[in-house]
């Protein structure tokens, strides 16, 4: 898992100024609010006077208040209120906890979870036809699925699995011979890549999608890519007309367990009163990769490639984890076996930008490969 990047907190109309919300994402937790004025805003949950959980506090005004001994926090983490002191005296400076920058954008609150300066952050995922007059968006469907998030990219990005896993989509066969034609991968942005190919459907009446979708073109384009470790888009044109786009945003709860924010767009069928039925399918579809990727084994993506047999077909997830090789020589890979060694000794954070000018923090940085 990796700091410096956006991560999906929780759908933005959960987020209100009554009740802050306690999220576990990279395997710590957060606090989100909204203030008075309506801005959402993450801390991290811990609070820097004796560990107590944010999360379970109250929302005071701008602030969220400590459920054990009141101290308020605002938007910025930095703490406003001792109850404990007299009135003349101030909070010290070191009360304060991470911040993170937020962004609400498709009905999600995500926050950057790291400590680089703006203009160095990695993009999140962007849906460009989001807005657009003749594309159409689904209801956001938020779920778990218990296995780590890169297993779940990484199925994102593996075009030889559809014949076999996904007979509700028509079982979509490959019919490039990649022997003499690779797969031809390019960037999307500077944090991830992506592929298009095209497709035969192998059973083009049996599948879900035919209910949807009557008239398919012989050959379906579909391909996906990635932004980030944990953005994941899916690309499936029917014909010039009839085109789905897929946008998993994925929060890795721990490393056995992953949220998936999905947005699904579409430029056909465009009736709001579609809306359920297409998400209900898609959710069936997503549910054979479900079935099959809780029984990976190992659990979490393999440390060297020569633990698994790749073959040309992997290219584009062996481009992934090269990405993530980057990633994790830039000193962004949490090191997971020594925060489990840590938990329950130390509390830690995900830095957030403002420990990049300022010192003085009660918690330590999360510890890094
Ligand atoms: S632990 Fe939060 S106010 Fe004491
Ligand atoms: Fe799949």
């Amino acid at each position: 898992m990796y700091i410096n990047f956006w991560y999906p907190v929780a759908p933005s109309e959960d987020i209100t100024n009554d009740k802050p919300q306690r999220v576990r994402i990279l395997s710590l937790d957060f606090v989100a609010f909204r203030d008075t004025a309506g801005n959402a805003h993450v801390l991290a949950d811990t609070c820097c006077h004796r560990g107590a959980a944010l999360g379970e506090g109250k929302i005071k005004g701008d602030c969220v208040e400590c459920p054990y001994h009141g101290w308020q926090y605002n938007g910025a983490g930095q703490c406003t209120l001792i109850p404990s002191q007299s009135a003349d005296e101030k909070p010290p400076a070191r009360a304060k906890v991470d911040s993170y920058p937020v962004q609400e954008k498709y009905g999600i609150l995500f926050a950057f979870l790291g400590d680089l300066p703006e203009d160095e952050r990695p993009p999140m995922m962007e849906i460009e036809e989001y807005e657009a007059e003749d594309w159409r968006a689904n209801i956001l469907r938020v779920f778990d699925v218990d296995y780590y998030y890169e297993r779940s990219v990484e199925n994102g990005l593996d075009p030889a699995h559809n014949e076999f896993v996904h007979p509700k989509q028509g079982t979509p066969g490959m019919i490039m011979d990649f022997k003499k034609n690779p797969i031809q991968i390019d960037p999307l942005t500077d944090y991830g890549s992506g592929f298009m190919m095209p497709f035969t459907q192998v059973n083009p009446d049996g599948g879900l999608m035919a209910d949807v979708n009557s008239e398919y073109d012989e050959i379906v384009h579909a391909g996906s890519g990635h932004v980030g470790p944990n953005g994941l888009v899916t690309w499936l044109h029917f014909s010039k007309e009839k085109r789905f786009h897929q946008y998993f945003f994925e929060a890795p709860i721990d490393e056995n367990r992953t949220r998936i924010f999905f947005v699904n767009m579409r430029h056909f069928m465009m009736d709001p009163a579609n809306d359920q039925r297409i998400v209900d399918i898609n959710m069936e579809i997503a549910q054979e990769d479900i079935d099959l990727l809780v029984n990976l084994n190992p659990v979490r993506t393999p440390e060297t490639m020569t633990k698994e047999l790749l073959v040309p077909t992997d290219k584009p997830l062996v481009r992934y984890r090269e990405y993530l090789k980057d990633w994790e020589n830039r000193g962004w890979r949490i090191d997971m076996l020594k925060l489990a060694e840590e938990r329950g000794n130390v509390a830690s954070a995900i830095p957030c930008p403002q420990r990049r000018t300022a010192r003085n923090w009660v918690l330590d940085e999360v510890p890094r490969v």
